[in-house]
């Protein structure tokens, strides 16, 4: 049988949320990603060290035995954020990055920031202290056309930033246009960039012809076809600016099919190196698949590659319509369709 082994992945950008839905949510990344940046995005958002502390103990409690699955912690930027609260990240050994989300920009981040400009000290601090700047790159504006947000915040808040803080560490979270993938690849190393599976597997005439599907409605919104081309020729290209980063952000069933407005956000976190096995073989070009998925995060975070591998084997599943979800239920990408790649379950006791 055709197999596939690779270094064991990391997911550098994930939504596990909280509560009830952690069962569901930290086994199906434990099964498969060795770490995952957890993004702060709760409702209230982590914003504070103690806050990110209790956060990562409820994950560690729904870990499942015998998993060394690592999250690694983020904090939620707001305007009222002090340069005490990122000297306090910086020391701390679980919180890895801080996250900027332009206020109203997705799912769940009304706290976020209003005049990114105002964050300029709080990014020196973050400069000095040598902690990534993880960034949802899209403007807000109600002018600007929501197939435009990405490459408009290039120009207007990106290239500012990335010119006053030369030496920040910034990820261009979840990029979707040809735009970013061409600005990350001209950038220093210091620059780079995480893509998710189904960006590299879909584009926006997916989503909208013969019936919106909310299952594949997620923020920053999925573009044409030859931005997606641009996605896979970027993940593919061996460029260690470029890594994976899911983004899975599940949503209740009702949320996600509610007629009053989407919630943002595909579920993929139940097959994702599966599906993205199948972007990159479908892009000829299966033997990049473990630097994007297993090497190029760790390297950009400073932290050592896993030294165990995962092995994917060639044997078709159909994953479940619907998965429960606490008291919800929710619908994961390709549920009830065919999936090629399916990863291999260490055997009981080994
Ligand atoms: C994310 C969520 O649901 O938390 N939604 C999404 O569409 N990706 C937030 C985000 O990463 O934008
Ligand atoms: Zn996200």
């Amino acid at each position: 049988m055709q197999t596939i082994t690779l270094t064991r992945p990391d997911d550098w950008h994930i939504h596990l949320r909280d509560g009830d839905y952690l069962p569901t949510t930290v086994s199906d990344v434990a099964r498969q990603f060795g770490r995952a940046i957890v993004m702060p995005n709760l409702t209230p958002p982590v914003v504070t060290v103690p806050q990110a502390l209790a956060y990562r103990d409820q994950i560690l409690l729904n870990r499942p035995s015998g998993s060394n699955f690592q999250p690694l912690m983020t904090l939620y930027l707001t305007d009222q954020t002090r340069p005490s609260d990122i000297v306090a990240a910086a020391q701390s050994r679980d919180v890895y990055a801080c996250k900027l989300y332009p206020a109203g920009a997705t799912t769940n981040s009304d706290a976020g920031v209003g005049s990114i400009e105002a964050l300029y000290p709080i990014f020196e601090t973050m400069q000095q202290q040598q902690l990534p700047l993880l960034i949802h790159g899209e403007v807000t504006d109600t002018q600007i056309d929501i197939f435009d947000r990405e490459q408009v915040f290039i120009d207007q808040y990106l290239i500012p930033i990335i010119t006053t803080f030369p030496e920040l560490k910034i990820v261009f979270e979840h990029i979707t246009t040809q735009d970013a993938a061409s600005f990350v690849a001209e950038q220093s190393a210091n620059i780079a960039a995480t893509i998710t599976a189904h960006h590299l597997l879909y584009h926006r005439t997916h989503m909208l012809s013969g019936g919106m599907k909310p299952i594949l409605f997620c923020l920053p919104i999925l573009k044409r076809d030859t931005h997606q081309a641009a996605l896979i020729r970027a993940a593919t290209s061996g460029d260690p600016s470029f890594f994976l980063g899911t983004d899975s952000a599940p949503h209740p069933r009702s949320r996600k099919e509610d007629a009053c407005g989407c919630a943002a956000g595909c579920y993929t976190a139940h097959a994702a190196i599966e599906l993205y096995a199948e972007a990159f073989e479908q892009a000829g070009r299966l033997e990049y698949l473990e630097g994007f998925a297993s090497h190029f995060g760790a390297d950009f975070y400073g932290l050592p590659r896993h030294v165990d591998t995962i092995t994917l084997e060639a044997m078709p599943w159909v994953p479940p319509k619907t998965i429960p979800f606490g008291p919800d239920e929710l619908m994961p990408l390709r549920g009830g369709e065919t999936i090629k790649w399916r990863l291999v379950q260490p055997e009981a006791g080994s």
